[in-house]
């Protein structure tokens, strides 16, 4: 049965989610109102204001982000401006015009403590162990005090057919870049999370927006596996025989704290939807064909 059209708009709407957001959304026969960084500042309530109250959505799904781990760091005003502030904006001005808002968030809201054959529920306590994710769980805090019909959708390791823009494209891209570059590519091993396909995240995304889901909710394709496991299945699917070396993250020079293990677990979703997503594997072939074939 089609839901019924609603008017949507989608902020990052030609990013990575937000460009399969759009695509979904059309679609399903919502009116998709596409909003482009051109079009809309998130930190600026002004702005934000004005462009959302002359169009005057019935759903708000709001992907802005400052999202560079590493940048964030060094630029907590930038990080917390755009995935704090530019969140409580966007909120507040949806409450103002009776519109409902959908904040997309991230894994890196948890510690990553747990044991690698477990993942974290909706219900677990949150302990981001960076500025990119304290960020963003400030911004989970001020859009769920805003309006309690708010829903955060908890996304992980991104992979869409438009890249991640702020990062210039997505892992899987670099990695079959690379190995076409470097022999072995060395691959951490020892970080675990569950990737996300954009095209099946914002199918589920909209369908939870036409139910009426609030609260917190993890959309994550199903099984958690390392940055080395989805490398190694990405090449052999591509038919790439490049060598990969698995190696440690504290191998790595880096002062950004990463999660150790930060897989979502999925089960609110798989209730709501009646089904899980498909395995990330099947969403990587899927991906693959449509972006290389
Ligand atoms: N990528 C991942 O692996 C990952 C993992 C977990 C969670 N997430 C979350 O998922 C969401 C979407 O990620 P993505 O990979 O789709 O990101 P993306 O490709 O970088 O898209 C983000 C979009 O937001 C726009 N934007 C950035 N700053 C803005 C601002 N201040 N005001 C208005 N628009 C702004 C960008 O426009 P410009 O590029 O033109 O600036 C871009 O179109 C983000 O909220 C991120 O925190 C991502």
């Amino acid at each position: 049965m089609m839901a019924t059209r609603r008017s949507i708009a989608i902020i990052g709407a030609s990013g990575q989610l937000g460009s399969d957001l759009s695509l979904v959304c059309e679609e399903r026969g919502h009116k998709t109102i596409r909003l482009n960084h051109t079009n809309i500042e998130v930190s600026n309530l002004n702005n934000v204001d004005n462009v959302l109250s002359a169009s005057k959505p019935d759903i708000i799904i709001n992907t802005a982000a400052f999202h560079n781990v590493n940048e964030c760091e060094n630029d907590l005003k930038k990080a917390f401006s755009i995935n704090s502030i530019g969140a409580s904006h966007v909120a507040r001005v949806a409450k103002k015009i009776n519109a409902k808002s959908i904040f997309i968030s991230t894994d890196y809201v948890f510690a990553g403590e747990k044991d690698v054959r477990a993942s974290y529920t909706e219900k677990e306590a949150t302990h981001p162990i960076n500025v990119y994710g304290i960020s963003k769980l400030a911004g989970e805090g001020l859009v769920l005090m805003q309006d309690t019909n708010s829903l955060v959708v908890r996304v992980s390791s991104l992979f869409g057919e438009a890249g991640s823009k702020e990062k210039g494209g997505n892992f899987i891209d670099k990695i079959l870049y690379k190995a076409q570059q470097e022999d072995p590519l060395s691959i951490v091993n020892d970080q675990w999370m569950t990737p996300t396909y954009t095209l099946d995240a914002a199918e589920a995304i909209i369908r939870l927006a036409e139910k009426n889901i609030k609260g917190v909710i993890h959309v994550t394709n199903p099984a958690s596996c390392t940055w080395f496991d989805f490398a190694s299945m990405a090449l052999n699917l591509y038919g790439l025989s490049s060598k990969i070396k698995p190696i440690s993250y504290s191998s790595f020079k880096s002062d950004v704290q990463r999660p150790h293990n930060s897989s979502l677990a999925t089960n609110r979703l798989r209730e709501i939807l009646g089904e899980p997503l498909r395995h990330w594997e099947n969403a990587l072939k899927h991906y693959l064909q449509k972006k290389y074939y």
